[in-house]
């Protein structure tokens, strides 16, 4: 056996998936075969979270079943929202992300049962009981009553209206909805494999995915989307832009929403998320991060050939959509609940305990002395 460390486990392939691939041959992230981009024009997110889940795109049967039971699973229990009715209201969203999941966990009469059926179920319930949990604590912690899920609506829809009490103009649910479509899946990313791993022991979905949920918050991986806002509104307008980002060139800072471990020459969902982001700007009538946007990326990618990754223009599409900032991966959570998912039953399937070695650089053996003679 090698002793070669490969940090990070770079360039390690450590199991195979049926999921998604980037595609060389069509420069594109694929979900179970399809392009994203092409799933983002021509379905809505409720058909490829059914695709992720289900291996397949819904027929028109399928799809209304799927979706009858999403919407039938919405709503929390009485003891989940007085929960979230009594968290500290400065927490962030993502740790109450982790903390409803994981009560629902404690609620579900399923919990120890992993067989694929139940796990679908179970995946089912958090995928459709998580946006609930979210929206109730957006409104709670500015002092607004809690608006409960409403079974007219699509699963964008819905969202937008038991945040904001009511659903906005079609395009930027759309906006919203290709979002999630191109945030639900990316193979072995740190979230994905920590829900492996922790699956890998025959733990449960509800494990799987809180640990998932405190994967994704660092800022390194889903929490970008929040750095990358807090960069644009630091640069506040377009003319400082140049020198912003000259600047943290120069002192060598790691600029969020930039660079990915797998795509060396671009993110392949970045150009349909800059088009979106685009459209709602315009909508918006704001087009002041659109300009900081594009100087950033420019010099970026001239000075240091680092390309953006899907976070750079989702962080500022969901501030122009209203969002508050600390909300954005908790956005990223509800849409990739989907991969992390199917990736966990993938794991059940044909599981193997993830447990890597380590080259040990501590001490050599000593003898232990007792306490009065240390
Ligand atoms: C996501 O894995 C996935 O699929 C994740 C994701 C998904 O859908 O699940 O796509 C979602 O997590 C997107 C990534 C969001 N993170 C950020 O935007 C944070 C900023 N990015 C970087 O920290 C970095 O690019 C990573 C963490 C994304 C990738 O890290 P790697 O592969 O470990 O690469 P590295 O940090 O070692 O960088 C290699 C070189 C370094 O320079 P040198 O030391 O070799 O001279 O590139 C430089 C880095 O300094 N570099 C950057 C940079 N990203 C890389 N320099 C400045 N700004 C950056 N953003």
């Amino acid at each position: 056996m090698s002793d070669e460390i490969k940090k990070g486990l770079l360039g390690i392939v450590v199991d195979e998936t049926e999921v998604s691939k980037v595609m060389p041959e069509i420069n594109s992230l694929t979900y179970r075969g399809y392009a994203a981009q092409d799933l983002c024009e021509y379905c809505r997110f409720e058909e490829v979270a059914y695709l992720i889940l289900n291996k397949d795109l819904p027929n028109s049967i399928q799809l209304r079943k799927f979706e009858k039971e999403e919407k039938n699973n919405r709503d929390l229990s009485k003891n989940l929202y007085e929960i979230i009715k009594h968290m500290p209201k400065k927490s962030h969203p993502m740790d109450v992300a982790r903390t409803a999941v994981s009560v629902m966990g404690l609620e579900d009469k399923e919990t120890s049962d992993s067989s694929p059926e139940a796990n679908m179920r179970k995946a089912l319930r958090i995928f459709s009981k998580t946006p609930t949990a979210l929206a109730a604590f957006y409104r709670i912690r500015s002092g607004k009553k809690i608006i409960k899920p409403k079974k007219s609506l699509s699963f964008s829809e819905n969202f937008f209206y038991m945040c904001f009490g009511k659903v906005p103009q079609k395009e930027i649910v759309k906006a919203f909805d290709v979002s999630l479509i191109l945030y639900a899946e990316h193979s072995f990313n740190v979230s994905t494999f920590t829900a492996r791993t922790i699956t890998s022991s025959l733990s449960d979905i509800h494990g799987a995915i809180t640990g998932a949920i405190a994967s994704l918050k660092g800022p390194l991986h889903g929490g970008a989307n929040e750095e990358v806002m807090h960069m644009m509104k630091k640069i506040k307008k377009p003319a400082n832009a140049l020198k912003w980002i000259n600047n943290a060139l120069k002192n060598k800072d790691v600029v969020m929403g930039f660079g990915h471990r797998v795509y060396k020459s671009g993110d392949s969902r970045v150009p349909t998320m800059r088009e979106y982001f685009g459209k709602v700007a315009k909508i918006k009538k704001d087009k002041t991060f659109e300009k900081i946007y594009d100087i950033v990326e420019k010099v970026m990618i001239k000075e240091k050939n680092i390309h953006p990754n899907v976070d750079y223009p989702t962080g500022p599409t969901y501030h122009l959509m209203g969002f508050d900032t600390d909300f954005f991966t908790p956005i990223f959570v509800i849409s990739r609940i989907t991969g992390w998912s199917a990736h966990i039953m993938e794991q059940h399937a044909a599981n193997k305990l993830i447990r890597p070695l380590a080259s040990y650089k501590g001490n050599k053996h000593r003898k232990v002395m007792q306490l009065n003679q240390r």
